[in-house]
């Protein structure tokens, strides 16, 4: 019998980037409703420790397992490549991250392979890994990219500048003849037009976002949670200025989301609070 779930699906990232996750999750599970979470405050991840990482993700993890998310996905390549293999075992609900679905897209068009990413996924060598674990014959160059997420972030996608830095990133990777690049950041597919317009048009361009909807697809049906809502319902949260998040996302929604401001300590700290009253109880 299949059964139905209509709790959330959690999807967090630093900031924006994940949109390009929640959007395509959305545009093929139009039914489920999702709770999209952007921790703001702290980014832009890919210049953070390792450590900082997994406790940034532990801390939005736990917030979510309280907002009874059924499932969650790491919309952020950082936190896929730093914790997502530390943090699967310590929640009850299914983790997915971007790292793995992207690497074996590319891994099916590409012999020779770019990867633009943060610093801190470029350092962990997370898509030479995941590629090379599935054919060890394909090449795989990655770049870290620590100026883009704060180009995006502050809203200067046309600059000029933009277009500079990307060029700078993105020509030595032609120099390898790469016949495939993945978007190893989430945030990256807002700067496609700019991207196309660098790269020859042979070039396979994959986005993660794309193949992590369907996964996440597939892990809802195995799992037996897919929901039968009626009507869309989307919850943003931000542990920053959600004006900001809200002003961003118009671009790519097409409307001006409505954004809660949540403080993740004050937030944790309440929730050990009932808890030992739980307990005592
Ligand atoms: N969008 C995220 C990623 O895919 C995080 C970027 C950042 O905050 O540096 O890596």
């Amino acid at each position: 019998m299949r059964t139905v779930n209509n709790c959330p699906i959690g999807i967090f990232d630093s900031g924006v980037g994940g949109l390009t996750v929640f959007q395509e999750i959305h545009k093929l599970l139009p039914q489920e409703s999702i709770l999209y979470f952007a921790d703001n405050a702290r980014l832009p991840y890919g210049n953070r420790s390792s450590t900082e990482i997994l406790q940034f993700v532990r801390e939005i993890l736990t917030w979510m397992s309280h907002s009874k998310v059924k499932i969650a996905i790491m919309a952020c390549n950082t936190s896929s490549a730093l914790a997502l293999e530390a943090v699967r075992k310590e929640f009850s609900f299914p983790i997915l991250g971007v790292v793995l679905p992207g690497a074996r897209a590319a891994a099916k068009y590409g012999r020779s392979v770019g990867v633009i990413s943060t610093l801190a996924t470029a350092k962990s060598d997370s898509y030479r890994q995941a590629i090379q674990e599935i054919n060890p014959d394909i090449k795989v160059w990655q770049i870290g990219c620590p100026e883009l997420v704060p180009l995006i972030e502050r809203d200067k996608i046309h600059d000029f500048h933009t277009q500079k830095t990307l060029k700078k990133y993105i020509n030595p990777l032609l120099e390898k003849n790469i016949d495939t690049l993945i978007y190893g950041c989430t945030h990256y597919k807002h700067l496609e037009e700019i991207i196309k317009n660098i790269i020859p048009y042979k070039i396979e361009l994959i986005d993660p976002a794309y193949y992590v909807a369907q996964s996440v697809k597939k892990e809802l049906e195995i799992m037996s949670l897919r929901g039968n809502n009626s009507y869309f319902s989307v919850r943003f949260v931000v542990t920053g200025s959600p004006k900001n998040f809200s002003h961003l996302s118009k671009k790519w929604l097409g409307y001006y989301p409505l954004v809660d401001f949540i403080s993740l300590s004050r937030n944790l700290q309440e929730l050990i609070i009932s808890n030992k009253m739980d307990q005592k109880n």
